[in-house]
């Protein structure tokens, strides 16, 4: 399975052809600034919920493309008042059959507002299970029980967590996460972009490897293998 990582909770990953982006977040990142978003070409963008750290270049890269964008019921409609026409609307417990695999839309402990204060619906996470592998994006939450079903609906090759702190999980509880979703491989996101959130990433990855487990915290721009 090919990620490539754009900085915060940005990243798309290659699925039966198909390229899958999440939360996009890079032409307002600082850290990001280097990528340019009119060279990406996905077939999809994910988004997990409404804030602006997650959706701000999802317009500009829609109305680029022409992609599919997958998102909460309140986003979508959200996005059509915007003029985006091309989306599929999804909410918490379900799941879709997508032409590169299957969505399946799962709890996030976060709030949701859309940036002019528009009610976005729940936050929520993605499980994707797919011919090349099955990944877990769990958006911004906090730890939660409900993550102990995932491994009810797909064997996971990564979990993609925050570990970030303050607006969500902190590495210690992305660990317990990782057992909780019963996955070895995390990558981490939702740190560094602010002050709020900024990480020790070499302590973060000694903390992943005493619980036995692989912390993968690619550069802004890095594409990886899983
Ligand atoms: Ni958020
Ligand atoms: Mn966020």
């Amino acid at each position: 399975m090919q990620i490539t990582y754009y900085g915060h909770s940005c990243f798309s990953v290659q699925l039966g052809g198909k390229m899958i982006l999440f939360d996009p977040f890079i032409h307002y990142n600082e850290l990001a600034k280097h990528i340019n978003i009119s060279t990406l070409h996905p077939d999809y963008i994910l988004l997990s919920h409404g804030h602006e750290d997650h959706i701000a270049d999802a317009i500009t890269i829609a109305q680029q493309t022409g992609c599919k964008v997958v998102a909460s019921w309140e986003i979508v409609r959200w996005l059509n008042l915007q003029g985006i026409q091309n989306t599929h609307p999804m909410n918490t417990g379900g799941k879709w059959n997508f032409d590169f695999g299957t969505v399946k839309c799962v709890v996030a402990h976060h709030s949701s507002g859309l940036p002019d204060g528009s009610y976005g619906g729940n936050p929520m996470g993605f499980v994707i299970t797919a011919a090349e592998g099955n990944l877990y994006y769990s958006g911004d939450t906090a730890l939660t029980l409900d993550m102990q079903l995932i491994p009810k609906w797909a064997n996971l090759q990564v979990a993609i967590l925050p570990i970030g702190d303050n607006f969500t999980m902190d590495v210690a509880d992305a660990i317990e996460a990782s057992n909780f979703v019963q996955c070895a491989t995390v990558l981490g996101v939702h740190y560094d972009t602010f002050g709020f959130i900024k990480v020790d990433k070499e302590q973060a990855v000694a903390a992943f490897a005493d619980a036995g487990k692989t912390l993968l915290l690619p550069a802004i721009g890095q594409a990886i293998s899983i």
